[in-house]
């Protein structure tokens, strides 16, 4: 029963490139010619990670890159839809920021997302 212990499927996502991206006035500007279906957004200096979906239904989430547990990387869990921790404990949440599996206490930030003009803006 080993198989069962194992956590869902999930992948690590693709790095917004360096320049690809501007923060300003508390809105982050994106600039890709092609979105991913799933991209993380790191600003160091800001300590800021953005993990930024394309939905299902071709509209646009933004969350919160890291774990309200203990601070690890979320990386997407394609087979569920959702971010899932990296750390041991594998906390899960959906794009709306739910706490779908603990130990997790509390939900992560969602960003409201636009597109405008060929950006893509995310309010912080
Ligand atoms: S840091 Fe995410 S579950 Fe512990």
């Amino acid at each position: 029963m080993l198989l069962a212990a194992l956590p869902p499927r999930c992948c690590d996502l693709p790095e917004a490139p360096a320049g690809s991206f501007q923060v300003s006035g508390g809105v982050l500007t994106l600039r890709m010619k092609e979105l991913p279906q799933a991209l993380r957004i790191s600003d160091e200096a800001r300590k800021l990670k953005v993990i930024l979906v394309r939905t299902a239904d071709g509209k646009l989430a933004a969350v919160s890159g890291v774990c309200t547990h203990g601070g690890a990387p979320l990386v997407m869990n394609e087979r569920h839809g959702t971010v899932i921790c990296t750390s041991l404990g594998h906390s899960e949440f959906d794009l709306r920021g739910k706490v779908l599996r603990g130990p997790a206490p509390k939900p992560i930030q969602v960003y409201a997302v636009r597109e405008t003009g060929g950006a893509v803006e995310i309010v912080l």
